[in-house]
């Protein structure tokens, strides 16, 4: 792990120590968590349905772009969160943990689309904000959301996004996850990453 690597695990733990106790924003059926909560949560989850690490990180950063926000308050109508992650983690992390992140948001369009019951259960909080990200996906849009890398892995971060609001719920700590992070750092040395604006243009 090089210098930039561990001054981003420095940076995320300070986001994660400060700005997670804000209120998680309300964009799914639980109940109300702090930011931190929610991500400790969601890993666990994703732990617990035995994820590789990658998706375990995915799981646990998938909200940062929320903490990067100076404005607390910004809210679930802030559809650009998953957008200003990827920004701060793709100097250090590769797509295993990215990809899932970036397509999140899309994920729930794609459950809407193929998940009666899921859509029932979104709050109106949830339903305003389906709206903002673009409604439920058409036949043709899931299709092709089906066929993306990494798809599988956004949906199943997506559900563990959803059930990763119980209050008082007990989680491994915040330095658990921290390991995890700077493990995955240390395993992809920072030149062999790949030039993700070549990849974005693909
Ligand atoms: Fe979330």
């Amino acid at each position: 792990m090089d210098h930039s690597d561990r001054s981003l695990i420095e940076r995320l733990e300070q986001l994660y120590r400060t700005r997670g106790q804000r209120l998680h924003v309300d964009d799914g059926p639980a109940g109300r968590v702090t930011a931190l909560e929610h991500a400790l949560q969601c890993a666990q989850l994703a732990e617990w349905a035995d994820a590789d690490e990658s998706l375990v990180a995915a799981a646990f950063l998938h909200d940062v772009g929320h903490l990067l926000h100076e404005d607390p308050t910004a809210g679930q109508e802030d559809e650009h969160h998953a957008l200003r992650a990827l920004q701060f983690l793709r100097p250090g992390f590769g797509p295993a943990v990215t990809e899932p992140i970036r397509l999140h948001v899309a994920a729930k369009r794609y459950l809407c689309a193929r998940d009666g019951a899921y859509l029932l259960s979104l709050t109106p909080a949830s339903r305003h904000a389906l709206l903002l990200q673009g409604g439920v996906m058409t036949d043709d849009e899931a299709h092709a959301f089906e066929k993306r890398p990494h798809a599988v892995a956004a949906i199943q971060l997506r559900r563990w996004d959803d059930l990763a609001r119980t209050p008082g719920q007990r989680t491994p700590p915040l330095g658990h996850y921290l390991r995890l992070l700077a493990l995955l750092l240390a395993r992809e040395p920072s030149g062999t990453r790949p030039d993700w604006h070549l990849l974005d243009a693909a």
